[in-house]
């Protein structure tokens, strides 16, 4: 049965928690349209009024007014980051430069994500910072922080955010940030929009200290990450043609798109805009059976959350897939590297790891497990969904209940896309 259609998933989850967040160091008030109303950006939006931001519902989004770093003090702040990862490490960077005392803390999952990757260069600019064991909770005691020259050794973009959000506030001089990989750049780029001084050379990121003016308003575009499930799985099940309209298209987000190409699907984009970030509509059209691949490491950031659903394609796929230095899945909301091989393995499919390499041979026919574990991995859980609807068989996924950590309406959308079929 095909997927047919067209559909629209939520804002970026990227972009909306830095909207939010980011109005901590801003002046001014903006309407944001389209923010992302996943759990995820909830619990950054929950915390920006906690800190006593002010956001308001009105017609046509949410109006947002800056907090020019002004939190209220006197009081430790217990801020509650639920299951996000972005919301704790970009909120990290941001309040170590800011007066008061803070205490971020999140679900089983986030407690067992490593922090000390971003505490240490932030100790480093003279933050006081506290993990456990190098988890949450982590403790920030805010206040004057000192610019510094970091060479990342792990590719995150939330690392990477969280140490030019502190730098934007560390007097005294410019912080540099020097990536190992491309990883995606909404942090620079927003940064740069709201009138701060970032400056880029390839991978090294300078941002100079200062305050964000909002603007009156902004269209968030609409999340690659969300749509890929639709637009892989259109890739693989015969007959299907989907497009996904209004989705943020920048390099560093859209590395599935171009995997998908190498493997044989049909990928057409029109770009309907280009400030801040590229926008456009993206159709995929099945194209008989994909071919295996190759990712190479350096490609991987551009595709780190699009690897679950990719490892479903790479299974449909005639000939082998490689997914090459994968590490970081392993500290996503779950052992992603395990979950993939674990359900997709439960489903009959050879997928094996060999040191931090994916490999997954194809084309195979699924065996219909008792039941499947997505381990209340968001991302996991979707693409079991679609794993069942491709083999046209039905089973129990555990923990499907975690799928609004980042796209609410992703049972809507699928049913859209079944009833619109030909
Ligand atoms: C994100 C960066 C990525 C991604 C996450 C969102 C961001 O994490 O997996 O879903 O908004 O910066 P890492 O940068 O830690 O890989």
């Amino acid at each position: 049965m095909p997927l047919i259609g067209k559909f629209t998933p939520p804002g970026d989850k990227s972009i909306s928690h830095r909207l939010i967040l980011f109005s901590i160091l801003a002046q001014g008030e903006m309407l944001v349209k389209g923010l992302s109303n996943c759990e995820d950006v909830l619990a950054s939006l929950k915390i920006f009024r906690q800190l006593g931001g002010r956001a308001e519902e009105e017609r046509g989004g949410l109006r947002v007014w800056g907090l020019d770093r002004k939190i209220p003090e006197g009081e430790v702040y217990d801020l509650y980051c639920a299951n996000s990862g972005t919301t704790i490490r970009l909120l990290t960077g941001i309040l170590a430069g800011v007066k008061g005392e803070y205490v971020l803390d999140g679900d089983a999952q986030l407690r067992r994500r490593p922090m000390e990757r971003v505490a240490e260069p932030l100790r480093q600019m003279g933050a006081k910072i506290e993990t456990l064991a190098g988890k949450p909770p982590v403790k920030i005691t805010g206040g004057a922080l000192n610019p510094v020259e970091y060479l990342m050794r792990e590719s995150s973009a939330q690392l990477k955010g969280a140490v030019l959000l502190a730098g934007f506030s560390a007097a005294g001089g410019p912080t540099t940030v020097v990536e190992k990989d491309h990883t995606r750049t909404h942090t620079e780029r927003l940064l740069d929009y709201f009138g701060g001084r970032v400056e880029s050379d390839r991978l090294r990121h300078t941002v100079y200290p200062g305050t964000l003016a909002l603007k009156e308003s902004f269209d968030t575009p609409a999340d690659p990450s969300s749509a890929a499930f639709f637009l892989t799985a259109a890739a693989f099940i015969p007959g299907s043609s989907v497009t996904a309209e209004n989705i943020l298209l920048s390099q560093a987000r859209t590395g599935f798109l171009r995997v998908l190409e190498r493997m044989g699907a049909s990928v057409r984009i029109t770009m309907t805009s280009d400030t801040p970030e590229p926008v456009g509509d993206v159709t995929v059209e099945y194209q008989g059976e994909l071919s295996g691949t190759e990712v190479p490491s350096d490609q991987v950031p551009s595709l780190i959350d699009e690897i679950p659903i990719l490892a479903l394609a790479a299974t449909r796929a005639g000939g082998e897939t490689v997914f090459r230095q994968v590490d970081e899945l392993r500290i996503k909301e779950t052992d992603r590297l395990m979950s993939i091989r674990h359900q997709l393995g439960a489903l009959g499919a050879r997928v094996w790891i060999e040191g931090d390499d994916l490999h997954i041979e194809g084309p195979t026919s699924f065996i219909i497990p008792p039941s499947l574990d997505s381990g209340k991995d968001h991302r996991l859980a979707m693409t079991l969904v679609l794993a069942l609807l491709a083999a046209g068989a039905r089973t129990p996924i555990l923990g499907e209940e975690s799928i609004p950590v980042s796209y609410p309406t992703f049972h809507k959308d699928l049913s859209l896309l079944w009833r619109d079929r030909g």
